[in-house]
């Protein structure tokens, strides 16, 4: 009998802008030889900064323009297309700013994956930075979550806090969110790669054999926020 080999985790990343979670995503499967393949890259901005960068690393990058497509729908098919033919595992959506339609959804239903800066159910939508000094909390942070049709809603796989200070900016708090981002994206994709992530009868996750999904923004930098 020949040994037996982990099975290769199928990831396909969704940017539209810069791409620094894209970046840090690409970073940690090789870094730590994950058994993961980013399969590829896909922007719906054919001059997407990240698009660029994954180019030079060797990744297959794709520009899915929704400025081609007359409608919601029909960007999202061709979308679904391009996904479709990397048979990913997982869609991991990294800074990715379109909303996508119920079908999209519940065609990559369990496999979509999104990043987006709030404690959620917090602060949906856009502006987040802005809505939390708005509100005034004292803690603000990041979620990785499932996607459901609901906007900005779904199973919450992790999720990052960072501290709120006073004379914070929207772009202060950006900047300190971002840093726990990565750190979120960086656990979650070894936890994809390494198959310990389900979830339950009611639909919560789980991720096997890890008992802290949650970070803290500290000034030793990010860390779980139990051990
Ligand atoms: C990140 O802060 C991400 O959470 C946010 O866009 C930024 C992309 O940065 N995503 C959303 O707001 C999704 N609703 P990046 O391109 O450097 O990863």
């Amino acid at each position: 009998m020949g040994a037996t080999s982990t099975p290769v985790c199928r990831l396909v990343v969704l940017i539209s802008g810069r791409g620094s979670n894209m970046q840090t995503i690409v970073d940690t499967v090789r870094a730590q030889a994950l058994p993961a393949e980013i399969c590829a890259v896909i922007a719906n901005k054919a001059d997407a900064a990240g698009l660029a960068w994954a180019r030079e690393q060797g990744i297959p990058v794709q520009a899915v323009p929704h400025r081609d497509y007359a409608t919601r729908e029909a960007f999202d098919a061709a979308l679904a297309v391009a996904i479709d033919a990397c048979q990913p595992d997982y869609v991991l959506l990294a800074g990715f700013m379109r909303v996508l339609t119920p079908g999209f959804v519940e065609h990559f239903n369990g496999k979509l994956i999104n990043i987006h800066p709030s404690l959620l159910p917090a602060f949906p939508g856009l502006h987040t930075h802005q809505q939390a000094l708005a509100m005034g909390v004292q803690w603000h942070g990041c979620t990785l979550h499932f996607v459901t049709p609901v906007l900005d809603h779904g199973p919450i796989i992790a999720q990052g806090m960072v501290p709120v200070l006073s004379g914070d900016t929207p772009d202060d708090l950006a900047e300190r969110v971002l840093q726990v981002e990565h750190c979120l994206y960086a656990n979650v994709v070894r936890w994809l790669a390494e198959g310990l992530v389900s979830l339950d009868a009611m639909q919560r996750v789980q991720v096997r054999g890890v008992a802290s999904r949650s970070f803290v923004l500290t000034p030793q930098g990010v860390e779980p926020s139990q051990r």
